[in-house]
């Protein structure tokens, strides 16, 4: 699994895709001319990102009067999540990423088009069965096939989720964490190394068996002393039963990242649902995944669609791209099925982050886009 800079798992969709510009018609006894008639195109500022077209731009803040160098927000370290606006002025790649960058009207219009283009050309309904059908088994082979390329350091974890740092002080008390989706173990790893607290509990599941394995391999694992902090299970969020070693209501913090986009609609309800009886009251979901109109979407050609905003990369494994709306409603308990609802939870400090990355050598804008939140589990439920 490749990660950008400091972000979420790039997974590897198709490779870009550079549009043909029509060619201006001459005739060939024209062709002398052409210097004189052609209005000559304005040299590209970059290339297309992964089919995005360059010239889109993203929407610049008014200037302050503050001189560039000068902010210590603007400077490329130490950095700080979430302070570097684009203002007008600035130089767009003197700087890895732009926090808070909306892109443009035209970029919506393209949005649009990309997704009409999408729903038109969606997967065949044999292959939309091989996705859904035991997706986990796409997940193992992910994890068979890309076992150099994990362990990212999340700098970000703490900074996003000041809880988690408090949860790994020393002196901290009896506390269960519960990471589902965990993969390679990119976060419960870098909660581990960071960990002073000996009365962590840190479960890290995942329905991917590979993973799980790739997980118990790391010397990090295998060396902890007994009783061990870590405990690595295979278990789907979306079953009918509770992971290895855990009761109902016996969990503090669950940490959902970039796995809710994994799954699809209809599995969200016994997810939430499992969840919940997990938590103890007042416990709490970190979460943070895809959202709506991120390049990852955006980028998505012939034969990805599987369904609204859900997909299926090239490499066999699915992703949902979250809108805030919909998630407020998903965790607060009001997006209801047929069937009956799922349970409710307090919805806090729910925000999109747009990212603005930048491929600084090449010349290259990508408009990223993630959702975050925290949703609570109410104090007054029965587990
Ligand atoms: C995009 S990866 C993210 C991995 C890890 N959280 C990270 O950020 O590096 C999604 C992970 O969720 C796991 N996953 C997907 N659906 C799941 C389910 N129903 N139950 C448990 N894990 C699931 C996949 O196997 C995969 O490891």
């Amino acid at each position: 699994m490749a990660a950008n800079d400091n972000e979420e798992p790039v997974m590897a969709t198709e490779l870009p895709v550079r549009n043909k510009q029509p060619r201006q018609q001459l005739t060939k006894g024209m062709e002398h001319m052409r210097a004189y008639v052609i209005v000559p195109e304005a040299p590209p500022a970059g290339e297309d990102a992964y089919g995005v077209p360059a010239t889109y731009e993203p929407v610049r803040k008014p200037a302050t009067t503050v001189a560039s160098d000068e902010n210590p927000q603007k400077r490329n370290d130490p950095f700080q999540f979430g302070t570097r606006y684009l203002e007008e002025g600035d130089d767009i790649f003197a700087h890895n990423a732009w926090d808070h960058v909306e892109v443009d009207a035209q970029y919506n219009d393209f949005i649009e088009q990309q997704t009409t283009f999408q729903r038109e050309n969606q997967v065949s309904d044999f292959d939309k069965q091989r996705f859904n059908d035991k997706p986990e088994k796409w997940w193992d082979k992910f994890y068979g096939n890309n076992q150099a390329n994990f362990f990212k350091d999340r700098k970000w974890l703490v900074q996003e989720f000041p809880v988690l740092g408090e949860v790994t002080k020393e002196g901290y008390g009896p506390v269960t964490v519960l990471e589902v989706g965990a993969g390679a173990g990119n976060t419960a790893f870098p909660l581990l190394a960071m960990n002073r607290n000996k009365d962590l509990k840190l479960h890290a599941c995942d329905y991917s068996a590979k993973a799980i394995d790739v997980i118990r391999a790391q010397p990090a694992y295998t060396a902890q002393e007994s009783p061990s902090v870590l405990q690595a299970d295979v278990w789907d969020i979306a079953g009918q039963e509770l992971p290895p070693g855990l009761i109902p209501g016996s969990v503090d913090l669950v940490l959902l990242i970039f796995i809710f986009s994994a799954l699809s609609p209809d599995q969200w309800k016994q997810a939430l649902n499992n969840v919940s009886s997990l938590l103890k009251p007042g416990g709490e979901v970190l979460f943070r995944d895809y959202g709506r109109g991120d390049l990852a979407q955006v980028r998505f050609k012939k034969g990805r669609y599987l369904d609204e905003n859900f997909y299926v990369r090239g490499d066999g494994t699915r992703v949902y791209f979250f809108d805030e709306k919909e998630l407020r409603e998903i965790w607060s308990g009001e997006k209801t099925e047929d069937d009956g609802a799922a349970a409710a939870f307090e919805v806090r400090n729910l925000a999109v982050d747009r990212r603005m990355l930048v491929n600084r050598q090449r010349k290259l804008k990508m408009y990223r886009c993630w959702m975050q939140g925290q949703f609570r589990k109410p104090k007054e439920c029965e587990t």
